[in-house]
C-alpha cells in the first residue's frame, strides 16, 4: 500500500546532528510533518564499521517505514556513505542522502576548485565525497580530513567552548594552509560548530548540505 500524501517524512541520524537537516526541511516544507529518529543510544557512527552502520541504518529505515513514512532522509553523512544504496534497494519509499547534495553545493560555490571536506572517519575513509565531487568536477583538487572529536563535543553541547576552539585549530589549520576556498561540513553535526570552524577557516565558504538536501526532498515530493 502506498503511504498517504499527508504521511510524515522519516529523517534519521546517529544523534542530534540530523536536526540541522530536519530544521531546513521544516523551513522549506512547512506543511509537512517529520518523524525524526536520533540513535543517541549508539552514537557515534563515525568510527564503526561499514557493516555495522548499514545494519543500524537498515533497522531505523525499516522502523520508519513501519510507521508509514512516505520518504526517508538519511540526515547522516556516515550512514549515507555506507548505506544509501542498501536502503534504496531495501525500502519501499524514496530515500535521499546528504552526500550528493553537499557535493553539488560545494562545486557550485567553489571558484578555485580546491575543495576541503571534513567528516567522520567513516565518511572520509569511504571516499564518498571524493567520488561525488569528481563526478561533477573532474578537475577539482580535494583535501579531506577526519575530525572524530567534533561529534562528541556537539553531543556534549560544547558548541561554543574553549576546548572546541582548540580542537578546531588542531584539525583545520592544515586545511586552511592548503588553501581550500570551500569547505564541506561533511557531517550533520558540524553546522552546529560553524562559529569555531569559521574562526579557523577565515574567508572560506562553509557548505552545509541541509539546504540542498531539503531542496531535493521538496523536488521529489512535488
Ligand atoms: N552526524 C553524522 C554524520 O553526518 C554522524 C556522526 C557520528 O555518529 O559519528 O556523519
Amino acid at each position: 500500500m502506498n503511504p498517504a500524501p499527508d504521511a510524515p517524512i522519516g529523517v534519521f541520524d546517529s544523534g542530534i546532528g540530523g536536526l540541522t537537516v530536519a530544521r531546513e526541511l521544516m523551513r522549506q516544507l512547512p506543511g509537512e510533518s517529520i518523524l525524526y529518529v536520533g540513535d543517541t543510544a549508539r552514537v557515534p557512527y563515525g568510527p564503526k564499521s561499514p557493516e555495522t552502520v548499514r545494519r543500524y541504518s537498515r533497522e531505523i529505515g525499516e522502523y520508519l517505514c513501519a510507521q508509514g513514512v512516505k520518504a526517508v532522509v538519511i540526515a547522516c553523512n556516515t550512514a549515507t556513505a555506507h548505506a544509501l544504496d542498501d536502503l534504496r534497494a531495501a525500502l519501499p519509499v524514496p530515500v535521499v542522502g546528504v552526500v550528493e547534495p553537499g557535493a553539488r553545493a560545494a562545486v557550485a560555490a567553489s571558484r578555485s576548485r580546491h575543495i576541503g571536506v571534513i567528516g567522520t572517519a567513516g565518511t572520509i575513509n569511504s571516499y564518498a565525497y571524493e567520488r561525488a565531487i569528481r563526478a561533477l568536477a573532474p578537475d577539482a583538487t580535494i583535501t579531506s580530513r577526519a575530525c572524530p572529536l567534533f561529534v562528541p563535543l556537539v553531543e556534549e553541547g560544547w558548541t561554543d567552548h574553549e576546548v572546541t576552539r582548540r580542537v578546531a585549530e588542531e584539525y583545520l589549520e592544515p586545511l586552511a594552509r592548503a588553501g581550500v576556498d570551500t569547505l564541506v561540513l561533511g557531517c550533520t553535526h558540524y553546522p552546529l560548530l560553524k562559529a569555531p570552524i569559521g574562526g579557523v577557516m577565515q574567508g572560506v565558504r562553509l557548505i552545509d548540505s541541509a539546504e540542498e538536501t531539503a531542496s531535493e526532498v521538496r523536488a521529489l515530493l512535488a
